[in-house]
């Protein structure tokens, strides 16, 4: 096995030599289906497309970076496992939840590893990705797992992303330079319209596979979003949980202020070996904090393109 994974992986660094690339900071970009990725993730990409078996059950979080991803993870393990661990004793108490779902490009096929232990996770497997619709591994399409996506206006998730770039000290971006690129559709897993118009379309087509929220839509409504997610899982919360006041009690454990001020997430600390810090997926958690970062002509010309790219989709922001 280890023999063919390292003949594959030198059959998928000649395809990596060929494709389109870009560079964001020092990281290069490669455009593989349609989407761009770092190289370990078209290796992780390609290794889960060949080797990863979907199981009905599975639940699988979808979204662009820096869309609410952390805070998603956050949801859905809670919901899913509130039997097994109820929010006062909940592993978010001491953990990260990027360590709890983890993505399937890059942590469980990592480089294009194949990692032996999926069939042993309790069920539902949870697993992230940021992976578009189309290029998502094959079995995971052809089963009937769910998938969740969640997105985010592209201006604050502009400004996250660039936030979320300074930490790298070799990257020193420019806002500016940063900012043509994104509009380029240059940026880890993007083009950002193409990441959200997948899912949109396939949560429009199948709406029992993929549910389609909004990070805005959560900051306004949290109850309502949760509801709406607890059913489509096939969790739904029952009368008595209901009058507890466990929905509440979910949110309040995944808010931002209370994720925030946890010791596991105010560490400094990478999340593993060049990895970003475990504090830097809590910035400010805020709708709209674009206002304080980008220009007016910035603003108008990326809400252009938003519009242009999503003209008659039926999806605003
Ligand atoms: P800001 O940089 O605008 O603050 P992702 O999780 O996809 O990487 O997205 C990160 C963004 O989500 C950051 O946005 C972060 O602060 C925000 N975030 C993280 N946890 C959150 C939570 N529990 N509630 C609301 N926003 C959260």
């Amino acid at each position: 096995l280890v023999k063919d994974q390292e003949e594959m992986n030198k059959k998928i660094d000649e395809l990596i030599a060929t494709l389109p690339v870009e560079s964001e900071g020092s990281v290069p970009l490669y455009q593989f289906k349609g989407c761009w990725y770092p190289s370990f993730a078209i290796r992780g990409n390609i290794a889960a497309d060949l080797h990863f078996q979907a199981q009905d059950s599975d639940i699988l979080l979808a979204s662009a970076p820096k869309s609410g991803t952390t805070w998603m993870k956050a949801l859905v393990f809670s919901i899913v496992n509130r039997h097994r661990h109820p929010p006062n004793e909940s592993p978010l108490l001491t953990t990260l939840s990027h360590n709890l779902i983890k993505y399937i490009e890059f942590r469980h096929y990592l480089n294009g590893n194949i990692p032996e232990n999926l069939d042993q996770f309790p069920k539902p497997r949870l697993f992230a990705t940021h992976s578009h619709y189309a290029s998502l591994p094959h079995s995971i399409r052809h089963s009937s797992c769910r998938i969740v996506y969640v997105c985010r206006n592209p201006l604050d998730t502009f400004v996250s992303f660039f936030h979320f770039l300074r930490l790298y000290p070799k990257n020193q971006p420019d806002m500016d330079a940063t900012y043509v690129k994104y509009c380029r559709g240059i940026i880890q897993f993007g083009p950002f319209w193409d990441n959200i118009m997948g899912y949109w379309q396939a949560s429009l087509e199948k709406p029992e596979k993929v549910l389609f929220m909004k990070y805005e839509d959560l900051k306004e409504d949290i109850v309502f979003e949760m509801k709406r997610l607890e059913k489509f899982l096939g969790f739904p919360f029952s009368v008595e949980e209901e009058n507890e006041g466990l929905v509440e009690e979910i949110s309040s454990l995944c808010s931002f202020e209370n994720l925030k001020n946890l010791e596991v997430n105010r560490s400094e600390k990478p999340t593993r070996p060049g990895g970003p810090p475990f504090n830097s997926f809590y910035r400010k958690g805020e709708v709209g904090d674009f206002v304080n970062h980008l220009n007016p002509c910035m603003v108008e010309n990326l809400v252009t393109i938003t519009q242009e790219k999503f003209a008659g989709s039926g999806l605003v922001f």
